[in-house]
């Protein structure tokens, strides 16, 4: 364990613990973006950020931020961030970490007696995670200016929009371009790194290099439904065995993909719903979403090419219409700032910890803030890679070290770039 940290390891680790309790008992860990608990996860931080001494609003985007005014306001923010919604299932430490190593930077600051320069910003992003809309990094998008009409018209299972949505969180879509930012001067964001490379070499911190770029598929297939018992089989209509084939297709493309370049390239059926789903029914209406991510985008336009081929021919095979193959999303890979890079990889050094590059195969909202920001990722060791679940475990120590290097980072950038702005 470090004991030269310049921040409180406890007191870190106090906050994404409490906040991990504010879970769906029946799913632990779930607090899912738009709902009650997720408000009132954010009710608890707003308190947190208070006492901390930082002025809190939600932007019109729905981002939670904190506020401590610098020195010299007109230098601009330094700001630091995650998010507090979580996966179905999933971790107590995805995002909320990163969240709270803003708040303990802020505490640190303030005990210490340091007040930095630039103006300083905790954001917590709305929902980061795929939300019930189909869409992930609302709060970033909207932060970025990426976040459009058609995407505020998508629709959670109940009917209501994105934009309704973020109406009630506190956001509002009518005047998105004020939460559009031109004074972030620098962006830094904690996460634990959902992989095993930290763990396995028994490193303290990842720098992050570049994080994917992610493409959200929407396949539907339209068939009728039947009676199980009665309906010959070459008279069926059954949109699951049209969205079977196109879930094999799916992992045979990406193996064939991965397996050509050095170039990473992973695609995913993480949901596949079935109507009206009874045992015996032949099913009338399959829906899926193909998630693919890589560091180089010609190789999911190549995927996208033979899906659309593979998944129209499987629907004529299966005597059904493939109602929608729409993209929902699409994310270029992003290289993370180098300079904000030095400066992560000085403060490890002059903590004395060790550290590694890394590229993320996860997305992240620092890969929408490189659109309007310098931006930078640390990674912090989980046991085993395991994420999105809720095995997910990081050291208390593990998470104060990613902290303190971002500390560490954010006072030398306070001084380097007031320096370029004189
Ligand atoms: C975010 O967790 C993602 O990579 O989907
Ligand atoms: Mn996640
Ligand atoms: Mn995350």
């Amino acid at each position: 364990m470090k004991t030269n940290l310049p921040l409180d390891a406890n007191r870190l680790w106090a906050d994404v613990m409490a906040l991990a309790d504010i879970t769906d008992p029946a799913r632990p860990y779930t607090r899912r973006s738009f709902t009650p608990l997720f408000l009132e996860g954010r009710a608890w931080l707003a308190r947190r950020f208070a006492e901390a001494g930082l002025t809190t609003r939600i932007d019109t985007a729905g981002n939670l931020i904190g506020r401590l005014e610098g020195t010299n306001p007109a230098l601009g923010v330094i700001a630091v961030g995650s998010h507090s919604d979580t996966v179905p299932s999933g971790g107590r430490f995805d995002g909320i970490a990163g969240v709270a190593t803003g708040l303990e930077i802020v505490r640190a600051l303030r005990q210490s007696g340091t007040r930095l320069n630039h103006t300083i910003e905790i954001i917590d992003f709305l929902a980061e995670e795929p939300s019930e809309y189909g869409l992930s990094c609302v709060g970033s998008r909207g932060m970025t200016g990426s976040l459009d009409s058609k995407m505020l018209d998508l629709t959670e299972p109940s009917g209501e929009t994105l934009r309704e949505g973020l109406r009630r969180v506190g956001g509002d879509p009518d005047r998105l371009a004020e939460a559009k930012r031109e004074d972030i001067r620098a962006f830094l964001e904690l996460h634990i790194e959902q992989g095993i490379v930290l763990e396995s070499r028994s490193l303290d911190v990842g720098i992050v290099t570049s994080i994917v770029g992610i493409r959200r598929i929407e396949v539907v297939f339209q068939g009728e439904a039947d009676h199980a018992g009665t309906t010959p089989i070459n008279l069926r209509h059954d949109a699951l065995v049209a969205a079977a084939n196109t879930v094999a297709v799916v992992r045979r493309l990406a193996e064939q993909l991965a397996g050509e370049t050095e170039d990473y390239f992973v695609a995913t059926v993480g949901i596949l719903t079935v109507e009206p789903s009874a045992s015996n029914i032949v099913p009338g209406r399959c829906r899926l979403l193909v998630d693919a991510r890589t560091t180089n985008p010609v190789l999911t336009k190549r995927f996208v090419e033979s899906l659309d081929l593979e998944s129209a021919a499987f629907a004529a095979a299966a005597q059904v219409s493939r109602t929608a193959f729409e993209t929902l999303s699409d994310g270029p890979p992003v290289a993370c700032d180098a300079d904000l890079r030095a400066a992560l990889r000085q403060g490890a050094q002059d903590l004395g910890l060790s550290e590694i590059d890394l590229p993320s195969g996860a997305g992240h909202d620092a890969a929408f803030m490189s659109r309007i920001s310098r931006s930078a990722m640390v990674f912090v060791p989980c046991r085993k890679g395991k994420s999105h679940a809720p095995e997910e475990w990081a050291d208390r120590d593990a998470i104060a070290a990613g902290a303190a290097v971002i500390f560490q980072a954010v006072r030398a950038l306070d001084q380097s770039l007031s320096q370029d702005a004189s």
